[in-house]
């Protein structure tokens, strides 16, 4: 984990879903269909573009314009607060939260089998909110460099570590053929809004 006297801090916890996740655990107990991804920053103001992750509002096109011209949007709840969904609407798309819901890739490396392979969505998501255009990303596990490939794919500068050899040489054939040989990730609105 970063440690908060190098100046490390934690920003989010998201939860990766999993849609197609296998069975693979028994007992009183479903099978596991997510993982945690943890975000941590260095500074007090962490680069994070949210506009770059919006998805598509669920609302009809009707009901957006209707809540645009809506000037008395900021409504007051019994409780004493209200949000201000006139404003939310002029966003161009909603915030798709914190559960990223991204299918696994299975058998996703023609060459080499790797059994804990990431799909390429997953780092889209991040790369994108997290990371500026010509920014730097580097996953210190690079497995057959997904990330890599993803992030040099969206305009970063992107480079990895793998322990084992024959991931690195996949992981090298499939950046310079900018492979990942995985379907890009669709993000969909999990929200409701
Ligand atoms: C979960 S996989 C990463 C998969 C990768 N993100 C992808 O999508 O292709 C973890 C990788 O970390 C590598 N690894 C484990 N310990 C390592 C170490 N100490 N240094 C570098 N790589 C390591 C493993 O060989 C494995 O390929």
């Amino acid at each position: 984990m970063p440690s908060k006297n190098m100046g490390w801090r934690w920003v989010e916890t998201y939860i990766w879903a999993k849609p197609n996740a296998v069975p693979g655990k028994f007992g009183p107990r479903t099978k596991d269909s997510f993982e945690y991804v943890y975000h941590f920053a260095r500074g007090n103001k962490p680069f994070f573009d949210l506009n770059a992750i919006r998805v598509p509002y669920k609302a009809d096109t009707s009901e957006i314009e209707r809540r645009k011209k809506d000037t008395l949007g900021r409504r007051s709840t019994e409780a004493g607060f209200g949000r201000d969904r006139t404003k939310t609407y002029l966003l161009g798309g909603a915030d798709p939260g914190n559960v990223v819901a991204v299918a696994q890739t299975y058998n996703q490396y023609r060459g080499v089998a790797h059994t804990a392979a990431m799909p390429e969505g997953l780092a889209e998501f991040f790369i994108k909110v997290a990371c500026p255009v010509d920014g730097v990303v580097v996953d210190p596990f690079a497995g057959g460099a997904t990330t890599v490939v993803v992030g040099r794919r969206l305009g970063r500068q992107a480079g990895g570590v793998e322990l084992h050899e024959e991931f690195v040489k996949e992981g090298l054939r499939r950046i310079a053929a900018g492979l990942a040989e995985d379907t890009p990730g669709r993000l969909v609105n999990t929200m409701g809004v």
